[in-house]
Order: C-alpha cells, then sequence, then structure tokens
C-alpha cells in the first residue's frame, strides 16, 4: 500500500509521515518544495521514501505527483486556498483522498463540488478526516441508531493545555477569522445557514457539577453529520472563554515568530473533550462523549486509518461524512489503544 502525504513538510504532515512508518505503510512524500520535503523525510526516519515535487497551480503535476498511490493525505493549510486543487488531483489519479482540514466552509465546498467527479473516478473523498470531526461525527451516528429518529444534535469541543496551536493551524485561522467570529453554520430545517445564534448558551462538560458558558463555533461535524442523518438542527459549540482569544490580532508576521507547533510533551499533554447531545423526536435525549490527549497526534492516527480503510475496505466512491465511510463503532474502537475514550450516557445524566 503506497500512500502520498501532499504537505509533508508541515508540522502535522510529519506526524502523519512517523504514523506510516509505524504502520508500515510506504509513503510518497509529496508537496511544493524539495527541500523542505528532504528535511521532513529526515525528521521522520525516512530517507529512502520517494519525494515528488509539485505546487498547487500546475494540475498535471500534482496528477503526476499522486499517480501509482492507492491514496493520498492532505495536510496542507490553508485549505480554503489550498485544498480543492489537490482534491481535483487525487481524483484524476485515481487515489482515494483523505485532508486534516478543520475550516468548515472549504468542508463544505468540497461535498458541494466533488461528488459527481468523484463518483465518475470511483474514488472517496473523505474531508476533515481529524481529531474532532471523526470521532464526534461517528458518535453522532452511534446515537442516532440508538435514539431512532433524531431532532438536535449539538456538539461541544473543549481543548485545554497543549502548547497552543501550529502554525499552520494558526494560518488557517486567520484566514477563515471572519466566518469563525461569526459562530460558522448552523444546519436547520434542511439547509445550512450562517449567522444564527446558538441554541445553547451553557452546558454541562463532562465532570462539572455547573455549567460552562459556550459559544457557536464552525465545527466541521455541522457539514457532515446532515449527510446520514435525518435530523432539524444541528450546532457546533465551543468555550464562550475562547471568544476573547479570537481578537487578538494574528499577522503573518506574528504567526511567522511562533514555533512551528507545540513540543512533543506539551502536546501529549493536552486533553480534548469532544460532547455529543442527541435528542430523538420523541423527547428521548442521549449524550456522546469522546476524550482524549493531543489532537495533532490524534489526527495523525485518525488520518493514516482513515486513508488505510477506504484502500482495505472500500467505501462507496463520492465525497463521504466519515460515518458513510466508515463503520462507526470498529473505527472508534481503533482509537482506544491511542488513550481515546468513547462512552455514551443516558439522557438523565446529561
Ligand atoms: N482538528 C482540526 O481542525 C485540525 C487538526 C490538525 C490539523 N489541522 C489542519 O492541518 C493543516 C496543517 O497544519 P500544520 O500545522 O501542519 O501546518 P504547517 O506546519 O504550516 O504546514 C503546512 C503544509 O502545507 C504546505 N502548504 C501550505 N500552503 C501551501 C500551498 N499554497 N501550496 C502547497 N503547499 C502548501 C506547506 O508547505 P511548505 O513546507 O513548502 O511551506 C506545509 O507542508 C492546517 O490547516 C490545520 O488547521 C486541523
Amino acid at each position: 500500500m503506497k500512500i502520498a502525504v501532499y504537505g509533508a513538510s508541515g508540522y502535522q504532515g510529519k506526524l502523519v509521515l512517523t504514523e506510516l512508518a509505524r504502520r508500515d505503510i510506504e509513503p510518497v512524500l509529496a508537496g511544493r518544495d524539495l527541500t523542505r520535503l528532504e528535511q521532513a523525510a529526515s525528521a521522520a526516519g525516512l530517507l529512502d521514501a520517494e519525494r515528488r515535487v509539485a505546487g498547487t497551480g500546475d494540475h498535471a503535476a500534482l496528477v503526476r505527483a499522486f499517480r501509482g498511490c492507492d491514496g493520498v493525505i492532505n495536510c496542507a493549510g490553508p485549505f480554503t486556498s489550498s485544498g480543492e486543487a489537490v482534491v481535483r488531483a487525487a481524483i484524476a489519479a485515481g487515489c482515494h483522498y483523505v485532508d486534516t482540514s478543520g475550516e468548515q466552509l472549504y468542508i463544505k465546498k468540497i461535498f458541494d463540488t466533488f461528488a459527481t467527479e468523484a463518483q465518475n473516478a470511483g474514488v472517496t473523498v473523505v474531508p476533515a478526516a481529524n481529531d474532532g470531526c471523526v470521532p464526534v461525527d461517528l458518535m453522532a451516528r452511534v446515537l442516532a441508531d440508538h435514539l431512532g429518529s433524531v431532532e438536535e444534535i449539538i456538539t461541544t469541543h473543549v481543548i485545554v493545555g497543549g502548547g497552543g496551536m501550529s502554525r499552520g493551524s494558526l494560518r488557517s485561522l486567520a484566514e477563515t477569522i471572519d466566518a469563525v467570529k461569526a459562530g460558522g453554520l448552523t444546519y436547520d430545517d434542511g439547509d445550512w445557514r450562517p449567522g444564527m445564534p446558538a441554541r445553547r448558551t451553557a452546558i454541562r462538560l463532562p465532570g462539572q457539577s455547573e455549567a460552562t458558558p459556550v459559544m457557536a463555533f464552525p465545527v466541521p461535524e455541522v457539514v457532515t453529520i446532515p449527510r446520514h442523518i435525518r435530523v432539524r438542527h444541528v450546532e457546533g459549540l465551543t468555550e464562550a472563554a475562547l471568544g476573547d482569544r479570537l481578537n487578538i490580532p494574528l499577522t503573518p508576521e506574528i504567526i511567522e515568530s511562533l514555533p512551528e507547533g507545540p513540543e512533543e510533551d506539551s502536546r501529549r499533554s493536552q486533553r480534548f473533550t469532544y460532547v455529543i447531545d442527541a435528542s430523538g423526536t420523541d423527547g428521548r435525549r442521549a449524550r456522546g462523549i469522546v476524550q482524549g490527549p493531543d489532537t495533532y497526534g490524534t489526527t495523525a492516527v485518525i488520518a493514516v486509518e482513515g486513508a488505510r480503510r477506504l484502500i482495505v475496505e472500500p467505501a462507496k466512491p463520492g465525497v463521504l461524512a466519515p460515518a458513510q465511510a466508515y463503520h462507526p463503532i470498529a473505527f472508534l474502537d481503533v482509537l482506544i489503544s491511542h488513550g481515546i475514550q468513547w462512552i455514551t450516557e443516558d439522557a438523565s445524566a446529561t
């Protein structure tokens, strides 16, 4: 099995290379700059791995870079400006595709733009194969199967510790800051709508006796969940305390002055909690909780497992949500050995 990593020279790309090496999967390092690819190969201990240079402005070169590979993992963000070119080339090269994007409008655009192209090519595309979207989308599916008929799904993301965001994540945030500050899309009554006020202003998080103030946030699963669950309303939230931090100016100079990403020790000390609250049309409620360490390390595990599964257990061609591409419980169970716990709770406890 051969998987190309586009953006292999970045912080996330190098973690994906390390995970491919751990899984004994042959990587092809792809990106726009050979020197940066050489450095990444050396950092990941992959001196013999193939390097292929192609920029996102050269479709033919990108297709050549992916040809002969079984899959592509795209880690080159910001995806809003460069992601579509990589998806188009992966499809043209006949490669299954996942990416690590968290940019909500980009993710929706991939669903809106490439469904037919991917179907015609017999290729499966799964955007947002990251620490948040995959487990939360899969958990939503588990809760929906439990409830039978779903009225509302509300997801809340809380991340503590960990030494902050990588430069690449900050660039993606800066590029989409207006949409982020506006709270992103809400799925309501059959369509995705910007600017809707959140229904919840506080959520009781696991292990806490008091509710935590929350605000609308453009999480990817607002785009993916309604593709496989018939539901009237889906919204994404995060801690309201994040709001003040979004007002700190993020110029390119400030971002460049920061480290590439958190050191390994800080990364591993980070803890994420994703809460999925679902209400049935009959009034019953269920909660799913996903908790674990290290969002970037977890993203590497999920992107590699996501690409590998598309190759060995093909899903239908097209652009798919995680729960359309993968068996929810089988995939969630793979994550347990990486320190990620997932549980469902009865309504009475929420
Ligand atoms: N949960 C989530 O939402 C989540 C989790 C993890 C990662 N992510 C996303 O993953 C992305 C990568 O993060 P990172 O920390 O690895 O960023 P990074 O260190 O800045 O790396 C970015 C990579 O993309 C390449 N690149 C950037 N712009 C490009 C362009 N226009 N054409 C071709 N290549 C380009 C860079 O190539 P050079 O080396 O040549 O500059 C580099 O390889 C970010 O968008 C981040 O938000 C999201």
